[in-house]
């Protein structure tokens, strides 16, 4: 503590001795006839946070607010972050309106604030002042913290970081979003990243974790204390107080700390994730103390409309009860994103409502909202409403109030083993059986039976398609008696392994090659696999086909030849290039992994090898 204070007088001295030169004037603020040089920092009061210019690079110069507390002088906010200067001989400056620029050595702007208020008589002497909350505030009032004070304040543009008393959403009246961008790269390059957290105010609002276009994370909607996706979110006592304001003017999410030696920062990072920072006085360091996504369940619609995730199950995919996975064959491979389907279409009369509990309630972007409705209103609204799928809660407090009302499909559920809410899910009478309550209890049943019918399924596909192949005169390659046993064999395995294609290389090369037990895989997993043989996932062309890179679900890496329908290739040549790859197979050159077929189409599956000239391989 004492070499912090001794540190902390040192700054303000040296801030002194910079601010020493333009006039004499306290550290934290700066004047319309100052200027802030790439030397010079300001501090806020207690010194707490600094404005000054950094580089990581020497070649890439910004102007940024800093914890001044702790040694890497984290950087909580960028002002230039998509203009940096090229070399370090800069100023920042006060204009008489208030407005904020950076200007380099040949007076060229290369950041503004674009502040456009002109009003004279409020901007005859506006000042420049850094805050102890790490706002940077242009106002006509020094020392004072009333933001209708502010001409401008950088808490209106964060960047990568959420400080206490940033506000996190929508203002209606002006219509502006604030919302947090990662960097690039994180303690790298602070020009705007892929990474953003920001609000949909739609239906109920809720905060979304985007990469680039795509929804990656989303926290459920404000349930009154926390978010429903975030039951470990407990206010703590006289430490950090969460708040969600909601009403005609604005709705925003944002947060308060009760100390004054505490010290905390929400922000996302290059790398796709939502941290909570808390500085730990005593260790001098910053720890993690939340994050997200933080587990499979957390990723976005990771099991489709209707299902269910729940981290403690295996797989973590399930179907609502009174729902059957739509597509089981990608739902065994672990792909539970086409979600489910129900056993019985609903009547609308006679239909009834399934009760489950500890759930992060579906996304809420376009449901019915009347925030007065009791539970039971909601109930009977939601049962006279035809195209009504579910209802719960807006708010836990109080014993529950207000109505939200889903009318289409129910997507991103999870389940938690505590904290989570209440929510009623309509079914058709027949399937909601006797017990109001569905969800984990079901979970083995569920999974026996999609186990079996997934199972069934591609047994009945395997043995369907080898037959049809058999027809062509194509065979899959399998020869004499044992080729419906073995392929039998193969697809057991799939399912008794849960997915995990488990190939066995010295059983296979033992084998007489016309003898080959080839795994077959299914269309639609190599089209998964492929991205739907996306042009990006190109490796090369040759004159039998394309071959594509992929990645099963499970992780493993394939390169996929398809054979084009008229490459002239023939079954002899098909045959020919098995059992070359298979002789190969044996000098571990590149891995035979299976075959697949769609109607004139044949492919081979390969395993994927970085930096083997596959070409050489494939194309001969
Ligand atoms: C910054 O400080 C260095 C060394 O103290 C000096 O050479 C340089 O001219 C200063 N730059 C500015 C813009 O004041
Ligand atoms: C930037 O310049 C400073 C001072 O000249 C030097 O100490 C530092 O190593 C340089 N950093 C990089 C990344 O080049
Ligand atoms: C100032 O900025 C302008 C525009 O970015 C640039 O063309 C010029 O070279 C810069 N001057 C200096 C001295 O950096
Ligand atoms: C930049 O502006 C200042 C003050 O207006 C002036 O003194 C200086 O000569 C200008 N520099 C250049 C390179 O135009
Ligand atoms: C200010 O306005 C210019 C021109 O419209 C824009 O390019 C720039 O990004 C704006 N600056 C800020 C900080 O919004
Ligand atoms: C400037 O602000 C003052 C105080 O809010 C207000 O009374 C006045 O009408 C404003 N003037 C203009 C031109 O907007
Ligand atoms: C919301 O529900 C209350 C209580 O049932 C009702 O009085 C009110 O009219 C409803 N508001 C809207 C907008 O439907
Ligand atoms: C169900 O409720 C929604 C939202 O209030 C409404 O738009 C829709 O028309 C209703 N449908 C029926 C069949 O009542």
């Amino acid at each position: 503590m004492r070499s912090f204070t001794t540190f902390f007088l040192f700054c303000l001295s040296t801030s002194i001795t910079f601010f020493s030169k333009p006039s004499t004037s306290v550290s934290n603020t700066l004047t319309t006839s100052q200027f802030l040089s790439i030397n010079q920092t300001l501090f806020s009061p207690k010194g707490i946070f600094q404005l000054t210019f950094f580089s990581y690079n020497n070649f890439s110069w910004y102007l940024g607010i800093r914890y001044n507390i702790d040694h890497d002088k984290t950087v909580v906010w960028v002002a230039n972050r998509n203009t940096p200067l090229q070399n370090p001989t800069a100023f920042l400056k006060l204009t008489n309106t208030g407005n904020l620029i950076i200007i380099n050595e040949s007076n060229k702007t290369i950041w503004s604030s674009n502040q456009t208020n002109q009003n004279s008589t409020l901007n005859t002497n506006p000042i420049l002042q850094l805050l102890d909350s790490g706002n940077l505030v242009v106002t006509t009032e020094p020392n004072e913290n009333d933001p209708t004070n502010f001409l401008w304040q950088s808490f209106d543009y964060p960047t990568d970081t959420l400080l206490p008393g940033m506000k996190l959403g929508w203002n209606f009246d002006t219509n502006t979003e604030t919302h947090i961008n990662s960097w690039k790269q994180t303690d790298q390059d602070p020009s705007i990243g892929d990474i953003s957290f920001k609000m949909d105010y739609h239906g109920v609002p809720e905060i979304f974790l985007w990469n680039k276009n795509r929804r990656v994370y989303r926290s459920g909607p404000w349930n009154g204390k926390r978010f429903s996706g975030v039951p470990e979110m407990q206010p703590v006592t006289d430490s950090i107080q969460f708040s969600f304001v909601e009403n005609e003017h604005e709705v925003y999410y944002s947060f308060s700390i009760g100390k004054e030696s505490l010290f905390s920062r929400l922000s996302v990072n290059s790398l796709g994730e939502l941290q909570r920072l808390t500085w730990i006085n005593s260790r001098n360091i910053w720890t993690k103390f939340w994050y997200a996504p933080k587990d499979q369940c957390d990723n976005y619609k990771e099991c489709g409309p209707f299902g269910v995730c729940d981290t403690n199950a295996s797989p973590v995919c399930n179907c609502i009860k009174g729902f059957r996975p739509k597509n089981h064959q990608a739902w065994n491979l672990r792909d539970g994103s086409d979600g489910c389907l129900r056993n019985n279409e609903l009547d609308c009369e006679s239909d009834k409502f399934l009760h489950m509990v500890n759930v992060k309630l579906p996304e809420t972007s376009s449901v019915f909202v009347n925030r007065s409705m009791s539970l039971v209103e909601c109930g009977d609204l939601c049962k006279r409403n035809c195209s009504c799928t579910g209802y719960a809660n807006i708010e836990i407090v109080d014993g529950g109030i207000g109505c939200v009302m889903w009318l289409d499909e129910l997507i991103d559920i999870r389940i938690y083993p505590a904290g989570g809410q209440d929510l009623f899910v309509r079914l058709a009478a027949s399937d909601v059986g006797d017990d109001g309550v569905g969800g984990s209890s079901d979970h083995k049943i569920a999974r026996a039976i999609g186990i079996m019918v997934g199972g069934a399924t591609i047994i009945f596909l395997v043995l369907g398609t080898c037959y049809l192949w058999r027809k062509k005169k194509l065979q899959c390659l399998l020869k004499g008696k044992r080729e419906k046993r073995g392929s039998l064999e193969r697809s057991q395995d799939l399912l008794m392994t849960e997915g995990v294609y488990t190939s066995n290389r010295e059983q296979t090369s033992e084998k007489n090659m016309d003898d080959l037990e080839l795994p077959f895989f299914d269309f639609n997993t190599i089209t998964m696999a492929t991205n739907n043989f996306s042009e990006e996932n190109k490796l090369g062309q040759g004159g039998f086909g394309i071959v594509y890179k992929g990645r099963l679900i499970e992780g493993q890496e394939i390169a996929v030849k398809r054979l084009s329908k008229n490459s002239g290739q023939g079954v002899d040549e098909f045959k020919n290039e098995v059992r070359l790859i298979v002789k190969l197979q044996h000098r571990n050159l590149v891995r035979l992994l299976g075959c697949s077929f769609q109607m004139d189409e044949k492919m081979l599956v390969y395993e994927y090898m970085e930096n083997r000239s596959l070409d050489a391989i494939l194309f001969g």
